[in-house]
C-alpha cells in the first residue's frame, strides 16, 4: 500500500534517494541558518531583545543541516547537488516571501516591518517543518539510523513554531496586527503553491531514481494536487492563526548540541 511511511522507507532504503533526500534537507536548513544569522545581526534597536532568539533559531537550523550531512556520512555517502526545482527555501525567496537575500547582504539595520516579515515567513514555514518532522517522528522515532536525528529536529521545529506564535502575538499587541495578518496571508498563499511544486519535483526525482511505475507516480502527483486543493480551499488558514503557545520563550537559551554522530 502507498503510505507516507512506505514511501519514506523506500527513500531511506536506497543510497541514491537517501543521498538526495538528505542533501535537499541539509541545503534548506543551512540556507535558513544563514538567513537567521544575518537577520540577528541587523535587528533594529527597538527589537534588540529578539536578537539572541533569532541567533538561536539560526544556530538550530545550522545544526539540522549538519545532522543531515552526518546521516549521509554515517552511511558512507557524499552530498549530491540539489536540483533547483526542489530548492524550497530558494524558491520561496525568489517568490518574494521572507526577506530578500540582497537586503540581508547589505549592512543596513532592518525595520520593524522587516521583523514582521521574517516572523510571518517563519510562522508559515515552521508550521510546514513541524508537521513534516512530526510525521517522520510518528513513523521513524525508533529507527536505528535516523530515529535520534528525527526526534531532535522535530522537537526543535516545534520550538521554532512556538517562538513564532509568541513573538508575533507580542508584536500584534504592540499595534502591528494588521501588517502581521496581511503578511501572513501573503506568505501562506505563496508557500502552499511553492510547496506543491517542490513536492512534485522531489517525487519526480525520487521516482526516476527508484524506478516507480507510471501509475504509482501519477497517484502520488494526484495526492500532492489534492493536498494543494485542500490547502487552497482553506487549509492554509491553519498556518496563519496565532495562539499563545504552551512552551513559552522556547528559544530563550543556547542551542542544544547535536548528538555526536547524529
Ligand atoms: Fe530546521
Ligand atoms: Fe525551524
Amino acid at each position: 500500500m502507498l503510505s507516507a511511511k512506505s514511501l519514506f522507507q523506500e527513500i531511506l532504503d536506497n543510497d541514491e534517494s537517501f543521498a538526495l533526500f538528505c542533501s535537499i534537507a541539509a541545503s534548506g536548513e543551512s540556507q535558513g541558518g544563514w538567513e537567521n544569522a544575518r537577520i540577528a545581526a541587523l535587528v533594529p534597536e527597538t527589537q534588540r531583545d529578539l536578537a539572541p532568539k533569532i541567533t538561536r533559531h539560526g544556530a538550530d537550523e545550522d545544526k539540522h543541516g549538519r545532522i543531515f550531512n552526518a546521516l549521509l556520512k554515517k552511511r558512507g555517502l557524499e552530498p549530491v547537488p540539489v536540483p533547483p526545482d526542489t530548492d524550497y527555501t530558494m524558491l520561496l525567496e525568489r517568490n518574494g516571501i521572507g526577506l530578500a537575500h540582497d537586503k540581508l547582504e547589505r549592512d543596513e539595520p532592518l525595520t520593524v516591518q522587516d521583523i514582521v516579515t521574517y516572523l510571518a515567513h517563519s510562522r508559515v514555514t515552521e508550521q510546514r517543518a513541524s508537521e513534516q518532522m512530526d510525521l517522520l517522528r510518528k513513523h521513524f522515532a525508533d529507527h536505528p539510523d535516523v530515529g535520534r536525528a528525527v526526534k531532535m529536529i522535530s522537537n526543535d521545529e516545534d520550538n521554532h513554531l512556538a517562538y513564532c506564535h509568541e513573538e508575533l502575538l507580542r508584536l500584534a499587541y504592540a499595534g502591528h496586527g494588521r501588517a502581521i495578518q496581511r503578511t501572513l496571508r501573503e506568505c501562506a498563499l505563496t508557500e502552499i503553491r511553492v510547496y506543491r511544486d517542490v513536492s512534485l519535483a522531489v517525487m519526480a526525482h525520487m521516482g526516476r531514481i527508484l524506478g516507480w511505475p507510471k501509475p504509482k507516480a501519477a497517484l502520488l502527483a494526484a495526492g500532492i494536487h489534492a493536498v494543494y486543493l485542500y490547502e487552497r480551499l482553506g487549509g492554509w488558514r491553519r498556518t496563519v492563526s496565532l495562539r499563545m503557545p504552551e512552551r513559552r520563550n522556547a528559544l530563550g537559551g543556547p542551542a542544544t548540541p547535536e548528538p555526536e554522530a547524529a
